[in-house]
């Protein structure tokens, strides 16, 4: 029997009922639209991110996409963006007509400080930041939103990981222009589909959601826009899934702590960050010789993927002539992400910290 790299099918038996019966209320309602399951998920994340205004959107690129086009940047300005995320974070950037610049990250695999420092200094045409909570932890927010306020940047968080991430002393929205989730089957809250939000203090509900329908507010059209509106059967069965949301969350965490314990000092790994409680979306390790350790894993059967492959800057699409983030490049071909969802049970969880520390 294989360990599984995703439990999409045991979340679905968990919550079969429930599932069958929100999806069964969208569609006698017959109002596919503009049903009331997205308006209680809107009203469920705002809830959850202080009041924040909410528009749900299609995918987390979509939200991404928004956040930029909202926030009105100059055409074809340069948005900073961390060498290793998944690529859609360079492809909102594009999508919203704006250009990529791909920043080295730090020993917690975020962008770095220091760098960043350096090109907000050095880039004139810099007109958006956006951090990336990658694997879901994320950077100190007040620091990079000093920095962002000095040069006179929009910040903007890529959250498509971390949803429901907790600072210890603030919350992540008040120190970001808007941030963007991502809620597709793959994420610790997944839909049944594609489904993302977009969540902001400084734009109203209206004008998010002018970017999600046809830059439509009331009877007028105030920016051109597109059809990026959140599926109602998604936010139907987001917001069911939510009831198991933390007791998902919890056992998710009790298996990265374990892991992290075992592998401490004798594999290299994102270093934790101290002032926030991660969303451990993914599990990842970065072994001298990844094919070894690739090989052990398969041998036993345990599934396992990798996020990422590569820094945004190694694709063709965002190849540059000099690589400036070499930290983020020695990377590429060793991350390998292991299985840490939360249907594993205590004996697969340790039979996956023996294969690795075996490996190594
Ligand atoms: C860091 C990051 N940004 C953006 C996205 C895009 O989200 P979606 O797949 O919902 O479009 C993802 C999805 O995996 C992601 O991990």
């Amino acid at each position: 029997m294989s360990i599984k790299f995703y439990n999409l099918a045991e979340q679905y038996e968990d919550q079969r009922y429930e599932i069958m019966q929100a999806i069964d209320e969208v569609a006698k309602g017959g109002q596919y639209f503009a049903d009331s399951s997205v308006k209680r998920f809107e009203n469920l994340i705002s809830h959850l991110y202080d009041g924040a205004s909410c528009a749900g959107t299609v995918s987390g690129t979509a939200a991404l996409t928004i956040a930029l086009q909202v926030a009105n940047l100059p055409k074809h300005s340069h948005v900073l963006i961390p060498a290793m995320t998944y690529v859609a974070t360079a492809n909102a950037v594009v999508a919203a007509g704006l250009i990529p610049v791909c920043v080295d990250i730090n020993h917690h695999w975020l962008m770095d400080y220091d760098k960043l420092s350096i090109y907000l200094d050095k880039l004139k045409t810099v007109s958006a930041v956006v951090v990336v909570d990658l694997y879901g932890q994320g950077v100190d927010l007040i620091r990079y939103k000093k920095l962002c306020d000095h040069h006179k940047v929009k910040l903007i968080v890529d959250a498509a990981q971390s949803f429901e991430i907790k600072y210890d002393s603030y919350h992540q929205i008040d120190y970001c222009d808007s941030l963007a989730i991502s809620f597709n089957p793959l994420k610790n809250l997944g839909a049944m589909g594609n489904a993302g939000a977009v969540v902001s203090k400084n734009y109203t509900v209206e004008q998010l959601k002018a970017w999600t329908h046809q830059g439509k507010i009331k009877n007028d059209i105030v920016n051109p826009g597109n059809n990026l509106r959140i599926d109602a059967l998604q936010a139907a069965i987001l917001t069911i899934k939510y009831d198991r949301f933390d007791d998902n969350m919890q056992r998710k965490s009790t298996i990265s702590w374990h892991y992290r314990m075992a592998f401490e000092g004798k594999i290299l790994m994102p270093e934790r960050i101290m002032y926030a409680l991660p969303t451990n979306y993914v599990f990842v390790v970065a072994p001298k010789n990844p094919e070894i350790l690739k090989t052990f894993l398969s041998l036993y059967n345990v599934e396992f993927a990798s996020h990422y492959e590569k820094p945004v800057h190694h694709y063709t699409a965002y190849k540059t002539d000099i690589d400036y983030c070499p930290f983020a490049s020695s990377l590429a071909g060793r991350i390998i992400s292991i299985p840490n969802h939360w249907h594993l049970t205590d004996d697969q969880v340790a039979q996956i910290t023996e294969i690795i520390k075996n490996s190594v």
